[in-house]
């Protein structure tokens, strides 16, 4: 069986980390991601719940899932400032307690570079959707620079330690159209705070399609 997801430190930075993010632009990403969304959404990894007041009215239902408990805490607190009704679920990308093709939507922000078994995560999402519906996914990734790359690997030990296992080189676009996804659209773009690139600057946002059966 798998671990327990239990990272009380970051659970403690990271409202912090993302208020600074969030003054920074991350705010826009996040509307950016969640923009047109509508139906039943799965949002995988929801942590604080920072995307929750961000869902379209034509969102009927979000099903936010977060396996860190004291994170998952500050969710079920944020998830009555949305506009669509939120239920907060304990659980694992790696098998979410979530029925078959029972999504419209299912939302990864800032996830797949923390989870533990990304192809295992996203075989679930692929599951959860629908065959009509859709993935949205906003990351941080591997830098396509190779001075910011070599910082990136150079960082990557101390970045997992105090970023609850996050990893900064995954080419997560790769490991979305690995596991079957067609990529519809994405936004490739640097995240720039004061002007200037940091580790976990090179971002994506997009839409994938499912993988049909
Ligand atoms: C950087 S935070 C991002 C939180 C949120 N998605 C956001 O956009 O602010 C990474 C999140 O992934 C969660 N996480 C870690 N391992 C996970 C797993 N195996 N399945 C689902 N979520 C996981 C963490 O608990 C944390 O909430």
């Amino acid at each position: 069986m798998a671990r327990p997801v239990s990272n009380p430190l970051f659970a403690r930075i990271y409202p912090r980390i993302n208020a600074v993010a969030e003054a920074h632009g991350s705010l826009d990403h996040r509307r950016e991601l969640l923009a047109g969304t509508r139906g039943r959404v799965v949002e995988i990894g929801a942590g604080t719940g920072a995307n929750f007041r961000h869902y379209p009215p034509e969102v009927d239902q979000v099903i936010a899932v977060e396996p860190e408990p004291r994170l998952r805490a500050m969710a079920e607190r944020a998830a009555a400032d949305g506009v669509a009704p939120v239920e907060v679920r304990g659980g694992r990308a790696e098998h979410l307690p979530v029925e078959d093709a029972s999504a419209d939507v299912a939302v990864m922000s800032l996830v797949l570079c923390t989870i533990a078994d990304v192809p295992s995560a996203l075989a679930e999402a692929a599951r959860v959707l629908k065959p009509s519906g859709e993935l949205r996914f906003y990351e941080h990734v591997r830098s396509p620079h190779r001075r910011l790359l070599r910082t990136q690997r150079m960082l990557a030990p101390f970045w997992r330690l105090f970023g609850g296992g996050c990893h900064l080189t995954r080419d997560t676009e790769r490991a979305i159209t690995d596991a079957g996804f067609t990529v519809q659209d994405v936004r490739r773009f640097d995240f720039l705070i004061n002007g200037r690139a940091h580790p976990s600057a090179p971002s994506i946002i997009g839409t994938a399609r499912p993988p049909t059966a």
